[in-house]
């Protein structure tokens, strides 16, 4: 940082204590605009055009009320049709984390862009009291294009914040554009700029760094490279797309990094260390603002007058769009998903109401018709859709499909774009520890590769990529993709050694080294919530593996995948050389550009990435940021190795925090156990015992003796809240077999409400195992109150039935949301 930048900075250090009055700090939230803390005044380098802006009143000077309310709705491709957008006139759709064309989430590029067509054209074809209005397409590119089969997937957040590269960041952000583009997409939600402070997060991944000067940087670099440099003939011209900051403000700071959860920092603490991305993501021209899921001081971000519209609209002059969060503003106190005025009242300019636009739509218009909502609200909230839309020049240009670069397919993936994501891969891998310089590694030795990681696409590249979780996908779904086996197999067949791929480890002549690949699985939002910030607490399965290796003499090199920093002090002593590579997406080939001299003897790539997040010495080390007092990571922020630098790490310590109460990551019966205190017993005559599936007593079987209605029931010790998960759209998942089919009625239930499952069950095939999926929303529509679930699985049968069940889990599936009778 320059000297003057410092000097600027303390001054406005000084300016705010001196100008925030003490006692602002003991005041309650909420309190009125005058001693509300303000956030720096900022001028965005997009400036107010007259003749937008003239276009944009004469458009709104034209729009019915209707027209009005559609223009602030934002629907689900999964729940609004074309037809629906005819009618409705609602002003954009989104594509969520599992919605895709003809819900195929593999759908080809092509089918992307035929049906942002449809949609488009749907709203060219509607009746318009005066203009028509194009609608807008917004989708989660938040690591490249991800959701499209073929996209370029880059290294989520925490990888490109070790890489400490915002000309990289740049770069990102314009690939990611130009694929967007080919598939007709206007709108990405990213960059996430959340900070976040606590890594048992399950979006710790998505932010850049815990400490925000990793954001002030990162920020403008993304916004500039997804919608071209303000000023400049590039800006949301062909091949560019409107970016989005989110979540405003304070996601990553939940109190126990809880999802959606409430931060309780001050109010300078959430300008400072939580917003610090916002102005100069604002200077730099960003369109859209997301609002959070989470509450500040227990004031829902959906409902926060002060921050969306005092502190962004009015300090810091934003004058693009306020989107909401997937039915984030039904959190609000008096608000349901399909109303909510309150919102619309406090800032935000259009909902995003996935499945609830249409009863919205209704209650909307009400509130506008009775003056719930002032029209003056209503009419600015539309201004800065038109005024995007405006500047985007949407209502210029064509087709999606016969946009500038639309229907380019071969950009997607394509080598040069790939080449940017393998160099992202490359900066963000960080080396923590090197024992006896074993890297970087001669390509002619005999390499054994191994670890579960070793051959995975999907696990290298995280949540978000194809589906929301990035669960239900291989590495066929990634055809221009490659694995980090595959990418060292390359470059050690290239130079004329030996490679062998075996996940389990096993060999029959000792290899000279091997490389194990491990780490945390896809997961995305409360999905990845964790208790403490232990590795894989319930199983341990790569440690033994790297333990078998080191005890035969194996030297190892650890390439450890996760979405945050966790306690691997075990693995860490069991492994020579430990590299953290987060989640590095499409690219594996990366990782053995770094690992490896090339074929010549040369250190081709040296390690480059800092770590951006500190690494915990305990499993119970959290929060734990850059700037505590009392700081004592096992590496700090800042911290990774390069090649010749001292690299040994002493013997750490192995002693495990006490295991914790709550369910542990979402599965609530697995392998036999469930979370300490619960019970699954059976009643009424039915019986249950033990049985083997893939180890010993890891399963269930229930004897139904068909004597009347008989249940058997999962019982938890205090009551769960799925509220989240209802919204977010997750499944009951239960591994079944059925060995006598059953001769009555069966459902299956969380506490009253009941699915029935008679069909599903009369037609398995006996004695083999199977998945069933039941969403979450059917028991809250049987009359479940999913704010508190005592019994999370029941099953009731009338008829006999010999049922046997294995996992029993609460997670994203791909299945129909209406599908509630199997
Ligand atoms: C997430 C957002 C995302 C939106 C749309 C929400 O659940 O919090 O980050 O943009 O869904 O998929
Ligand atoms: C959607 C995501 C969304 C989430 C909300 C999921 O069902 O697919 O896009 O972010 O729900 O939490």
């Amino acid at each position: 940082m320059g000297s003057r930048s410092v000097a600027v900075r303390l001054l406005a250090a000084i300016a705010s204590l001196t100008l925030v009055p003490m006692t602002a700090l003991a005041l309650p939230k909420q309190v009125g605009s005058e001693q509300r803390v303000h956030w720096p005044s900022v001028t965005s380098k997009v400036p107010r055009d007259p003749a937008i802006e003239a276009r944009i009143e004469r458009i709104l000077s034209r729009m019915s009320l209707e027209e009005k309310v559609g223009q602030i709705i934002q629907a689900d491709i999964s729940s609004a049709t074309p037809d629906d957008i005819r009618k409705y006139k609602l002003g954009s759709i989104l594509g969520g984390g599992n919605s895709a064309p003809g819900g195929n989430e593999k759908a080809a590029p092509v089918e992307w862009l035929k049906l942002a067509d449809r949609y488009w054209q749907a709203s060219m074809d509607a009746d318009w009291s005066g203009e028509k209005i194009p609608i807008l397409w917004g989708i989660d590119a938040v690591h490249g294009h991800a959701n499209v089969v073929g996209a370029t997937v880059f290294p989520h957040n925490i990888g490109l914040g070790a890489a400490r590269d915002p000309a990289l960041i740049r770069r990102i952000g314009e690939v990611t554009a130009e694929e967007m583009a080919v598939t007709g997409v206007d709108w990405d939600f990213s960059p996430t700029i959340a900070v976040p402070r606590d890594d048992r997060w399950g979006r710790t991944y998505e932010g850049y760094s815990e400490d925000p000067s990793v954001q002030r940087a990162y920020a403008p670099a993304m916004v500039e490279g997804l919608q071209g440099r303000a000023g400049t003939k590039a800006f949301l011209g062909p091949g560019k797309v409107i970016a989005t900051v989110k979540h405003f403000v304070g996601d990553g700071g939940t109190a126990g990094g809880r999802d959606q959860g409430d931060n309780p920092s001050t109010d300078e603490q959430i300008r400072d260390i939580h917003g610090a991305g916002y102005p100069p993501a604002i200077e730099a021209g960003v369109q859209s603002v997301m609002a959070s899921f989470s509450a500040i001081g227990g004031v829902r971000m959906h409902g926060n007058r002060a921050l969306l519209t005092d502190a962004l609209k009015g300090d810091m002059h934003f004058d693009g769009l306020v989107v909401g969060d997937w039915n984030g503003h039904g959190l609000v106190p008096g608000c349901t998903d399909t109303s909510c005025a309150a919102s619309i009242n406090a800032g935000l300019d259009m909902f995003m109401a996935p499945d609830s636009w249409k009863g919205l739509y209704e209650s909307t218009l009400a509130q506008a018709r009775s003056g719930e909502i002032p029209m003056a609200r209503l009419d600015d909230a539309v201004r800065r859709v038109l005024r995007v839309k405006a500047r985007y020049g949407l209502f210029d240009k064509p087709a999606p499909s016969k946009r500038r670069t639309a229907g380019q397919f071969a950009l997607l993936g394509s080598p040069a774009h790939r080449a940017v994501a393998r160099q992202a891969v490359r900066e963000s891998l960080v080396l923590l520890k090197d024992r006896g310089a074993l890297l970087p590694l001669s390509p002619k030795l005999d390499v054994l590769v191994a670890g579960d990681g070793a051959d995975n696409i999907p696990k290298q590249s995280g949540g978000w990529t194809i589906t929301w979780q990035g669960t239900e996908v291989s590495n066929a779904d990634f055809p221009h993709g490659q694995s980090i086996w595959a990418g060292i197999q390359q470059a050690v067949a290239k130079a004329g050694g030996r490679a062998t791929l075996s996940a389990a480890g096993d060999y029959s002549l000792k290899p000279d080294v091997a490389i194990v690949v491990f780490g945390e699985n896809p997961y995305a939002e409360m999905v990845g919530d964790r208790p403490t910030l232990e590795y894989s607490a319930a199983d341990k399965k790569d440690l033994e593996l790297l333990r078998k290796l080191k005890a035969a003499g194996v030297p190892v090199v650890s390439v450890f995948l996760s979405g945050r920093p966790l306690w691997v002090n075990p693995e860490i002593n069991a492994s020579d050389a430990f590299v953290a590579a987060f989640l590095p997406g499409s690219e594996g080939g990366g990782v053995a550009d770094v690992l490896f001299r090339d074929a010549k003897g040369r250190v081709a790539n040296d390690f480059r990435g800092k770590l951006s997040f500190s690494w915990p010495k305990r499993a119970d080390q959290t929060p734990l940021n850059v700037g505590d007092a009392n700081y004592d990571p096992l590496f700090a922020f800042g911290y990774g190795l390069r090649y010749g630098e001292k690299g040994d790490v002493p013997q750490l310590s192995e002693e495990r925090p006490a295991p914790s109460s709550t369910g542990a990551d979402g599965l609530y019966f697995a392998r036999g156990r469930m979370p300490p205190g619960w019970t699954l017993t059976a009643g009424g005559g039915a019986t249950i015992r033990g049985i083997d599936r893939r180890a010993q007593e890891d399963s269930r079987l229930i004897t139904f003796t068909g004597a009347g209605e008989q249940s058997s029931a999962l019982a938890a010790t205090q009551p769960l809240d799925l509220s989240r998960e209802t919204n977010a759209q997750l499944s009951l998942i239960v591994d079944y077999r059925v060995d006598l089919k059953p001769s009555g009625p069966v459902f299956i239930g969380m506490d009253e409400g009941r699915v029935p499952v008679t069909a599903a069950l009369k037609s398995a095939t006996p004695g083999q195992w199977q998945t069933l999926a039941i969403p979450l929303g059917c028991f809250m529509g049987a009359g479940a109150d999913m704010s508190k679930v005592m019994r999370p699985f029941v099953v009731a049968s009338t008829g006999a039935l010999r049922l046997a069940v294995s996992d029993v889990r609460v997670a994203s599936a791909t299945v129909p949301q209406d599908r509630c009778s199997l």
